[in-house]
């Protein structure tokens, strides 16, 4: 059995994950699929802080394009967030993986205030620490949410589990030459534009040298990337390399 190469990691998910092919809502099954995909590493003694997105519930972003305020497009978001924080807490203890749900936007009657220094004790006890409604602010990403909950809960990777494998060239899912690589480093998916994460997320693990890896979120491949073996994408300051 391999060993693990990290001892705490940010997992990202998308919000869109938690739809499974319905594309929107919440799919019991796929988050049962996931969870127990994340219920790999947390039996090997992995340390996971988790952020979700919220876009299978409602997009910020594209609500603004078509006319909303964009801070209450984006604070609606956030909201749809701790839905999904939510819903990954009820399968994941009954998975029997004890969690705690931290929201930037105070709201104590359903999950426990942001606190930097309680989300630390949290994962010290082995609770997957889930930081909902992103930074609880409008105008920031919930991958930029990630990169900086990464960053304050002093995460030794962000791992970004995604439908497909790694990063590629171009859109693996529109197009069949897409390469994937294997390493990039941060200033060319940056300059690429490569949407492995936003600017401002890259940017701040950059900056701070956290590695962000890219994976699947399906078939083992988690737990692969948390052993260092040769999966999906890593995204670092060694130069790339196409698959
Ligand atoms: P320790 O102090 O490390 O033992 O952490 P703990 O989370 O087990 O203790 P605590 O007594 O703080 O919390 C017990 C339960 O109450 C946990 O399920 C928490 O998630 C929950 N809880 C704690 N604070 C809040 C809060 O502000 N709002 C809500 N809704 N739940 C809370």
């Amino acid at each position: 059995m391999s060993q693990l190469k990290y001892r705490r990691v940010l997992l990202k998910l998308s919000g869109e994950a938690l739809a499974g092919e319905q594309k929107t809502g919440i799919d019991p099954a796929t988050v049962k699929r996931i969870c127990a995909e994340i219920g790999l590493v947390l039996d090997m003694g992995l340390e996971v802080a988790l952020v979700i997105g919220g876009g299978n519930i409602f997009r910020g972003l594209s609500a603004s394009a078509r006319g909303m305020d964009r801070s209450s497009a984006d604070y609606m978001g956030m909201l749809a967030t701790v839905l999904n924080a939510l819903a990954v807490q009820d399968v994941l203890e009954k998975l029997h993986h004890p969690t705690r749900v931290l929201s930037a936007i105070a709201m104590q009657e359903i999950c426990e205030p942001y606190i930097r220094r309680r989300a630390l004790r949290h994962l010290e006890k082995g609770r997957v620490v889930i930081c909902a409604a992103g930074t609880g602010n409008p105008y920031f990403t919930t991958d930029t949410a990630a990169a900086l909950r990464g960053m304050e809960l002093r995460c030794e990777a962000i791992i970004k589990a995604t439908k497909v494998q790694g990063v590629y060239d171009k859109d693996p899912q529109k197009h069949a030459d897409a390469v994937m690589f294997k390493r990039i480093s941060y200033s060319e998916a940056l300059a690429r534009q490569l949407g492995v994460m936003d600017a401002t997320a890259i940017t701040l693990a950059q900056e701070n040298r956290v590695p962000i890896l890219v994976c699947s979120m399906f078939d083992g491949c988690i737990q692969r990337v948390v052993c260092g073996e040769d999966e999906g994408t890593i995204v670092s300051d060694e130069t790339n390399t196409p698959a």
